[in-house]
């Protein structure tokens, strides 16, 4: 089983399975991670975003233009942004590092 590692606000680092093909958010969910995801996955907020690891970055598939726009509400913006239910997991990305930013915008906005 693939494995993903998340680093938490306080930098904690928690590593867990990660199915082939279940998105970085519902492994969060699965497993009491704290990411919100309000819009379960339809790229209609910002609440599932979570910074990957620098050397994790370049291995992921590209962001579409409609994640980046998402990507651009997001606070705590970093070069390596992403949105947590656009990261699908695949046998290339077995050992996933992704820290969770320190606050999210929420649903309301
Ligand atoms: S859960 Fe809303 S964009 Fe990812």
């Amino acid at each position: 089983m693939p494995k993903l590692v998340f680093v938490e606000k306080n930098g904690a680092e928690r590593e867990v399975d990660a199915p082939l093909g279940l998105s970085v958010l519902e492994i969060a969910h699965q497993n009491d991670v704290d990411i919100e995801g309000a819009c379960e996955g339809s790229l209609a907020c910002s609440t599932c975003h979570v910074i990957v690891d620098p050397a994790w970055y370049g291995k992921l598939a590209k962001a579409t233009e409609d994640e980046e726009d998402m990507l651009d509400l997001a606070f705590g913006l970093t070069s390596t942004s992403r949105l947590g239910c656009q990261i699908v997991m695949t046998p290339a990305l077995d050992g996933l590092r992704v820290r969770l930013p320190a606050s999210t915008r929420n649903a309301q906005g």
